[in-house]
């Protein structure tokens, strides 16, 4: 993104660094004095990160990244998986929340669907020969 500030980071691929990237991700909204986007930015980038770290073997590399550009700011998580994301694209309701009663409060696929949700634009760039990053972008203007 051009004209961008940002902060990197890499952990091992293990489902207890989600809350260090939430926190990397907070603290540098909060350092830019956009602590009113903290919430929905740590929801986010956690569902990226259990996304990430799901896709991952223990012993692989996933980064982070937070970047402030004009008007908005990016998270990005990447993996080396070469699989895509495929967003289920449900309507989040209650109603919808156990489509699977066999898998009561298990039945996954609605990490993208929020992201979806809170992101003004969500894609993916692919980092030849191997892996992607996975990003979303919120919106930080006030209104
Ligand atoms: N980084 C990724 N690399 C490869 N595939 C991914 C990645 N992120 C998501 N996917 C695929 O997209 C699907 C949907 O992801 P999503 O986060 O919406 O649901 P989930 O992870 O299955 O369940 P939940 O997030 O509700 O626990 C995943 O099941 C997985 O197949
Ligand atoms: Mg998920």
């Amino acid at each position: 993104m051009e004209d961008e500030t940002g902060v990197s980071r890499q952990f091992a691929a293990s489902s207890v660094v989600a809350g260090l990237a939430r926190d990397l991700v907070a603290g540098a909204l909060r350092g830019w004095g956009l602590s009113f986007l903290v919430s929905d930015a740590v929801l986010v980038v956690g569902e990226l990160m259990a996304n990430a770290v799901e896709v991952s073997r223990a012993a692989d590399v996933i980064k982070v990244h937070v970047g402030c550009g004009p008007g908005e700011i990016v998270l990005a998580v990447w993996d080396g998986c070469a699989a895509r994301p495929v967003p289920r694209r449900v309507e989040l309701s209650l109603e919808t929340l156990d489509l699977c009663p066999e898998r009561f409060d298990d039945n996954g696929g609605w990490g993208l669907s929020i992201v979806e949700s809170l992101a003004a634009r969500c894609w993916v760039d692919p980092t030849p020969p191997r892996g992607k990053w996975v990003c979303a972008a919120l919106k930080a203007d006030v209104r």
